[in-house]
């Protein structure tokens, strides 16, 4: 398929619907097939006439010779088998967060993609959000001198909670995000975690807790507190697009050095309207819309697996950034779970 680079979805749900609208955007890119087991119609992608072909199993989807890279969206605690499956067909693999619910399936992962040399990236978006990269930086420049102190907030509305049901804890789904953003800045190992977490309406309604604080300690002295949580109510943060969760919430970090501080705040995400219903604050950001086109963090991202994928890039976000996310995620749960701070 000369330099074009055939494409299909492992999991064909919110997210690998998103990689599959953005990747399709691509002039050098053919997103070809997806497979997902709840899907009964081939999904339409819009600006292509045909529906791409769909499987009910991803090994028929791995059997597709013009397919050289996958995207693995499939619910967290299911992306042991997708990756081992996809590696030993020797397809590149974009592996969304978290990478995995346990060390042991995050451990298979990474000797999957080492054992069949396949690439693989973890999508950690906000490694390809321009604001968190100019962080990234700037500290490399040395313009804050060496980090000491790191906050990260990221507290969405209730909607998220609900639509996953209950799947899978707020500190899985959304702290791994900011846990791998510090990581990235502090380029340091951490040795100490400590987790609280309040329940409120979240966990009534859907049994999961609704907010998290985490505190990272690093060998080198760095310190870090992520604050998460699902529990905004929904009339705080509201975007009324009938088809759309979005409007995300109140999300900012701190990141402050011997030498000097840098401050990112995404409320509200530069946009705001205001009508009978209150203060709305769309998704201008990660994956918002312009023009019939996905644009934005996720487009980002995706271009530039894509050029791992042609061996242009080299990756940034490593499945080993993906078990070190994981580990404090799992430190954080012991925890709060037996209400003292975890060595790691
Ligand atoms: N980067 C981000 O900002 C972001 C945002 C949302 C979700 N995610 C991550 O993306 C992943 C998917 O989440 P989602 O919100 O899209 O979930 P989702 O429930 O909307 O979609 C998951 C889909 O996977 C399908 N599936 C399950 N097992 C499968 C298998 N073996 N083969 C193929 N398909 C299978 C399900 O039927 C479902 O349609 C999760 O890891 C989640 O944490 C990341």
């Amino acid at each position: 398929m000369n330099n074009t680079v055939g494409i299909g979805i492992i999991g064909a749900g919110f997210m690998g619907m998103l990689h599959a609208r953005a990747l399709s955007q691509l002039a050098d890119v053919r997103v070809l097939a997806a497979s997902d087991p709840a899907l009964k119609k081939a999904p339409q992608l819009p600006g292509h006439p045909d529906p791409i072909h769909l499987y009910s199993d991803h090994r028929e989807l791995l059997e597709n010779p013009n397919i050289q890279a996958v995207v693995i969206a499939t619910p967290e605690d299911s992306h042991r088998q997708a990756v081992k499956d996809a590696a030993a067909a020797g397809k590149h693999i974009l592996l969304e967060k978290p990478i995995a619910t346990t060390l042991e399936d995050a451990d298979a992962i990474i000797e999957a993609a080492d054992k069949h040399k396949v690439k693989l990236m973890m999508a950690h978006l906000l490694r390809y959000d321009v604001r968190y990269a100019q962080i990234k930086a700037a500290v490399e420049e040395g313009v804050i001198g060496k980090p000491l102190v790191c906050y990260a907030r990221r507290n969405a509305v209730v909607q998220e909670a609900r639509r996953l049901g209950g799947r899978v804890e707020v500190e899985e789904y959304i702290s791994v995000h900011d846990i791998d953003q510090i990581f990235w800045y502090f380029n340091d190992k951490a040795v100490k975690v400590s987790a609280e977490i309040a329940e409120g309406p979240v966990m009534k309604e859907l049994g999961v807790h609704d907010f998290i604080w985490i505190t990272i300690r690093f060998e080198h002295g760095g310190l870090a507190v992520v604050e998460t949580g699902w529990g905004l109510s929904e009339s705080i943060v509201k975007w009324q697009r009938p088809s759309s969760w979005g409007g995300f919430g109140d999300v900012c970090l701190e990141l402050i050095g011997e030498k000097g501080s840098l401050y990112l705040d995404y409320r509200p995400m530069t946009l705001s309207a205001v009508d009978e219903e209150g203060w709305k604050f769309p998704d201008t950001l990660h994956w918002p819309e312009m023009h019939g086109e996905v644009v934005g963090d996720v487009l980002d991202e995706d271009r530039y697996f894509v050029g791992v994928v042609k061996g242009e890039r080299e990756i940034i976000s490593t499945a080993r950034d993906g078990r070190n996310a994981l580990e404090v995620v799992l430190a954080a749960q012991r925890s709060y779970r037996e209400d003292k701070p975890i060595r790691l």
